[in-house]
């Protein structure tokens, strides 16, 4: 969506996949979807360091809302967990440079059971969110069928640029009609929407990533030219510092996130972050990949029946991310190959070790080399074209 937003894929904090739709702020005052929830996440944002890594956007998703509609017909967030309401949320969000999602429906409910926002209702919602100073929506896709949202997600697009106010716009209408053509078009995805969930939910484990990823892969070759500036295929949030990964596994999250140019949005508990989690997510070079300016989504180039892949996305300057994967159970997998293998241009390249942080000796692109990838891990190289000769040298 060609509305100066997003021109790289967003980053931030989303609440779902951790926090839910725990609503027992009585017993659980420190988790549930209150004011309280966003004000900490929007403290440590500011404070620890994420900001300034990108990480600007703090989001709202399902369960914030009453049942009801006020009298005038809009959304009202429940004054029992929100008791300040949300535009001084939004006001301490944007105090310290962070942005505010938020959360919508198209459809009769949300999905767990609050209002939702039907084609008669997408007008009076955009002009509620872009009065309380949100600056991204998420429009979910429960409890509506394919004409409504063929018509709804392009009205909201309209309605929320109608606003006049800077909204990014995730549509989850692919992840509702199967993700694939001829149901989902892509291109009109493009111009109508900053970011798409293509596929279903995330959860906390190591075989949901793999169910992602595989989907991805498999769908590759029409998922992948429909990444660019300002329109992004969203695999989902990042579940790097929860329970169910393990380092290498996180590390395989992030770098394949990094390669596949998806919107980085943590659900976890930035609070109780550990050291280990904290250096994945905040890792320079691998959110530099992700960001790269020119938007192209990378791909799978090589599957090996034995378990290893290798994946590789071009980046600005010449530059290119190559990542090895490691699907294997038993032990590091040393694996052979040369960036001529891989369709390297001839010449000499200089190869960055993104989670090692350190650079390895230059190769050129017949040079045979062995990485040794760890069981569900990856090696992350940055690889940039060698500084070319000094044509000239003043003497
Ligand atoms: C389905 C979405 O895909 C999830 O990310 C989350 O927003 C839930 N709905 C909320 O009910």
């Amino acid at each position: 969506l060609d509305n100066g937003l997003m021109k790289t894929p967003p980053m931030g904090w989303l609440a779902w996949e951790r926090y839910r739709c725990d609503i027992d702020c009585d017993n659980d005052p420190k988790n549930c979807i209150s004011e309280v929830l966003f004000r900490d996440m929007a403290d440590r944002l500011y404070e620890d360091g994420w900001r300034e890594l990108g990480y600007v956007y703090i989001n709202i998703d399902d369960c914030w809302a009453l049942k009801k509609r006020d009298a005038q017909g809009r959304l009202q967030a429940d004054p029992k967990r929100f008791p300040r309401g949300i535009p001084n949320l939004a006001r301490y969000v944007h105090d310290r440079g962070l942005k505010l999602g938020i959360y919508g429906d198209l459809g009769t409910y949300t999905c767990a059971g609050y209002p939702g926002t039907t084609l008669d209702t997408i007008e009076i919602d955009a002009q509620t969110f872009a009065k309380w100073g949100i600056d991204m929506l998420k429009l979910d896709g429960c409890y509506s069928n394919a004409t409504d949202q063929e018509q709804g997600y392009p009205l909201m697009s309209k309605a929320l640029n109608a606003t006049g106010r800077p909204i990014g716009y995730s549509c989850s209408w692919p992840a509702y009609q199967g993700g694939l053509p001829p149901k989902v078009n892509y291109t009109l995805l493009g111009e109508i929407c900053n970011l798409w969930r293509n596929y279903g939910d995330i959860e906390d484990s190591w075989e949901s990533i793999l169910n992602i990823l595989d989907w991805f892969t498999e769908h590759q070759d029409i998922l992948q030219p429909a990444a660019g500036p300002g329109q992004w295929n969203d695999p989902d949030m990042l579940v790097i510092g929860d329970f169910g990964l393990s380092m290498e596994q996180s590390r395989s999250q992030m770098a394949l996130w990094a390669i596949m140019a998806a919107p980085l949005f943590m659900s976890n508990d930035l609070r109780t972050l550990n050291s280990g989690a904290r250096a994945i997510l905040q890792n320079k070079v691998a959110i530099a990949i992700n960001q790269d300016p020119l938007g192209i989504q990378g791909r799978r180039l090589i599957k090996e029946s034995y378990g290893i892949e290798v994946f590789w996305r071009p980046l600005s300057n010449k530059a290119s991310a190559l990542m090895f994967f490691s699907r294997r159970t038993d032990m590091p997998y040393r694996y052979k190959t040369s960036l001529k293998v891989l369709d390297y241009t001839p010449g000499s390249y200089k190869v960055y070790d993104v989670f090692m942080e350190k650079r390895i000796s230059s190769l050129k692109d017949t040079t045979e080399f062995v990485v040794s990838i760890n069981p569900s891990g990856v090696v992350m190289w940055y690889v940039a074209p060698a500084a070319d000769r000094p044509k000239f040298r003043h003497v």
